[in-house]
């Protein structure tokens, strides 16, 4: 076997500048089940081949979302009886009682009744920036969109939303070692917001989704208000820097092969869903998902223990030549696409990724059309994270236009 790249999968530092891809494609030739290190832990299995990525997410029998899905251990408080619970760390058959809950809202007839709004919102978000001529395409324009429409969906100010999603930001964050309880700050805050809710609409039900979680009944009980709280918590944070990540990430690798930008500016309405899909794999937002072998079982080459933690890395997987021609090619015309952006599929196949998609098309449609002569303008800033990947600060520079909503 080669000498392996150097490979530290946990350091944050690894995917400042993107997925690290060269690391990546050593682990899938030479090694693609392969047994990492964890200095506070017992290690993981990194599982870096597309069909190897697939038959984990399959896999739910075998492998369990229930014992974490990020590598570090959750401390005692978060497991066992009582626990707090949330669907993407629960097994059947309370997952599939979870999800029913909100899937209906997520399905793809109910997000194409959102789409006149979602497009509204756009053109709105593009209207706060556009006589300015400059902005952070993060925070000003790809970040709003996604704490806009889960904030319209549970019923919730936008102001609020935004302010929610900040709260994410900070829980998903390497922790900082002068602040270390930030993160714990952050949930709480999000649980005291999502109780005022969770009262509110206990005694006022009103047409939204938060009424109905509020409502909800679950093997015979009503759903408790610390599930309510981490339900609506996944809600905000599951959508958020996912999706913004991909807006901002996306824009940025097609002002990097300006010919991709061009094709799909000289054919939006042919060649924009595929070009979301090729940033999809491209970006890959979501770095891993981690499960758990809860039996003896075989992965690849490699003899998997029962309680060893196996991680899907989807952005490896994205690029795996096994599965795509020319992987490392960003192709917006790509088609088929069955990337593994959302999931390795099984039953935790991402329930946002209709909505995802409308709300991708929608900012894309806005950044690409209006936004004349958009280029970088600083430095992107990319996210120190092995968790969730993209830039956080994207400075731009276009052409000052008009507003088009009141
Ligand atoms: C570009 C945007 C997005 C990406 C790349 C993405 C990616 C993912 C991935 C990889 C998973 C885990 C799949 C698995 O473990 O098998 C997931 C789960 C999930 N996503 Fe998304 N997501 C996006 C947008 C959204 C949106 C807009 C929402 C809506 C609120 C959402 C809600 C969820 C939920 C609730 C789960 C857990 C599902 C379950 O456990 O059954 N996601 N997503």
């Amino acid at each position: 076997m080669p000498a392996a790249p150097t490979l530290d999968l946990l350091d944050p530092g690894a995917f400042e500048g993107g997925q690290p891809h060269a690391a990546f494609a050593w682990l899938r030739d030479n090694d693609p089940v392969h047994w990492h290190e964890e200095p506070d832990g017992p290690g993981f299995w990194a599982v870096t081949r597309y069909e190897d990525v697939k038959q984990v997410g399959h896999g739910a029998g075998t492998f369990s979302s229930a014992r974490g899905i990020m590598i570090p251990d959750a401390s005692g408080a978060l497991e066992g009886e009582g626990a707090p619970r949330m669907m993407i760390s629960m097994d059947a058959p309370g997952h599939k009682d979870f999800r029913r809950l909100a899937g209906p809202d997520f399905i793809p007839t109910a997000v194409r009744e959102m789409g006149p709004r979602i497009a509204a919102l756009a053109a709105r978000i593009i209207d706060g920036v556009i006589e300015r001529g400059e902005c952070d395409l993060v925070a000003d324009v790809a970040g709003l969109m996604p704490s806009y429409v889960i904030a319209e969906m549970l019923g919730i100010p936008l102001a609020d939303g935004v302010a929610l999603y900040d709260l994410t930001e900070t829980i998903h964050s390497t922790p900082d070692p002068e602040h270390p309880e930030a993160a714990m700050l952050a949930v709480i805050e999000m649980l005291q917001y999502a109780h005022g809710v969770w009262e509110e609409r206990r005694a006022a039900p009103r047409d939204d989704l938060s009424t109905k979680l509020a409502h909800a009944v679950v093997d015979g009980e009503p759903l408790s208000e610390l599930d309510f709280g981490m339900y609506f918590l996944l809600l905000v944070d599951a959508g958020g820097d996912t999706t913004r990540n991909l807006v901002s990430t996306g824009t940025l690798a097609l002002l990097e092969h300006p010919e991709q930008l061009a094709l799909v500016r000289g054919d939006l309405d042919g060649r924009l869903n595929t070009a979301i899909e090729e940033l999809l794999r491209w970006v890959s937002p979501v770095v891993y998902m981690r499960r758990t072998a809860t039996q003896a079982t075989v992965l690849g080459d490699k003899q998997i223990a029962e309680g060893d933690k196996v991680v899907m890395y989807y952005g490896s997987a994205n690029r795996d030549p096994r599965a795509f021609s020319d992987p490392e090619v960003l192709d917006v015309t790509r088609w088929p696409n069955e990337h593994l952006a959302f999931g390795g599929g099984g039953p935790h196949f991402c329930l946002g990724a209709h909505l995802g998609r409308s709300e991708i098309q929608a900012m894309l449609r806005q950044i690409l059309t209006r936004l004349e002569g958009l280029r970088i303008a600083g430095e992107p800033e990319w996210l120190r994270s092995n968790f969730i990947s993209g830039v956080k600060q994207m400075p731009v520079a276009f052409t000052p236009g008009a507003r088009i909503t009141a």
